[in-house]
């Protein structure tokens, strides 16, 4: 048995009795899915493992996605999410890849531009700073909860734009590569998900550029309105890492990004696997 220690009032566990690094039974996985399904946010600590175990422990849960291009480890199944370059030495702030990674301080669900977007994101922390650099996610199961009847009912049936470039825009016009651009056009996701338990969740992030029907600043004018409603602190946990933690999150419950730290002179590495969705979240997902 395993045991699971709450983190937060309203999501986020700690799963104790776990080796990763171990092929875990069909009950052990069970229990984990279990509960993901109930916390939508599990940490495993002292998971001192290897890239291969992470990804052999990761496809319990689903086929992995490919990186994509233009991100470090496109083509293999591991994204590394870094500001140390290849000579080992801190790389500059202006650098693409320090870019990139500063996109992820903005409130985001991995693959939400992808037409089967991600179900889960598994993220090992390899070297950590002395401070900062938490990872924080927001539960939005407990937003859609907590919204009013009326709000409920005008965004029930209502289907966002995600755009890769819309995103990365916002921290510079000439992050993404038109490779990037012709790989990832916009795609509609659902803005509220219906989970396997009759739960449901809202869907935003960064990535969601307008609403399908509504004029582009109406529709920016909502995204606004629901994501200053959901970053309320009560919704927040935030992840303060240790070495060799590991975390696994609901990209379709959860809300997540990075925090600063001091980048130009403290190194930080992290790993990450992402389990592919089964399927679209509406039924054309082609915007
Ligand atoms: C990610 C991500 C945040 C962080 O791995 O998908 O957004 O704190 N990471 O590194
Ligand atoms: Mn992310």
């Amino acid at each position: 048995m395993l045991e699971i220690k709450p983190l937060h009032p309203l999501f986020a566990a700690e799963v104790i009795g776990l080796n990763l690094g171990q092929e875990p039974t069909p009950e052990t996985l069970t229990e984990i899915d279990r509960a993901f399904a109930d916390f939508s946010v599990l940490v495993f600590r002292n998971q001192d493992i290897t890239d291969e175990q992470q990804i052999r422990f990761s496809e319990h849960f689903g086929e992995l996605e490919e990186t994509k291009v233009g991100t470090p480890g496109a083509g293999s199944k591991l994204i590394v999410l870094t500001n140390i370059g290849s000579d080992g030495e801190i790389i500059p702030p202006s650098d693409r890849q320090v870019l990139n990674n500063k996109a992820n301080q903005q409130w985001h669900a991995d693959s939400s531009f992808k037409p089967v977007p991600a179900k889960a994101s598994m993220l090992s922390a390899r070297i950590i700073p002395s401070a900062g650099g938490n990872t924080e996610y927001i539960s939005m199961r407990a937003v859609y909860a907590a919204l009013s009847d009326e709000m409920k009912a005008r965004i029930g049936d209502l289907v966002g734009v995600h755009d890769y470039a819309y995103g990365r825009a916002k921290i510079d016009p000439d992050l993404v590569t038109d490779a990037e651009r012709s790989a990832l056009p916009p795609v509609k996701q659902a803005m509220v998900l219906t989970h396997a338990d009759g739960s449901e969740s809202l869907y935003l992030g960064a990535h969601c550029a307008s609403v399908v029907g509504m004029a582009e600043a109406e529709g920016r004018a909502l995204i606004d309105e629901l994501m200053a409603f959901a970053t309320q602190p009560q919704f927040i946990y935030s992840h303060p890492w240790s070495p060799h933690d590991m975390v696994l999150w609901d990209n379709r419950a959860v809300l997540h990004r990075a925090t600063p730290f001091s980048s130009t002179s403290e190194k930080r590495l992290m790993v990450r696997t992402t389990i592919g969705g089964e399927a679209p979240t509406v039924s054309h997902a082609a915007a």
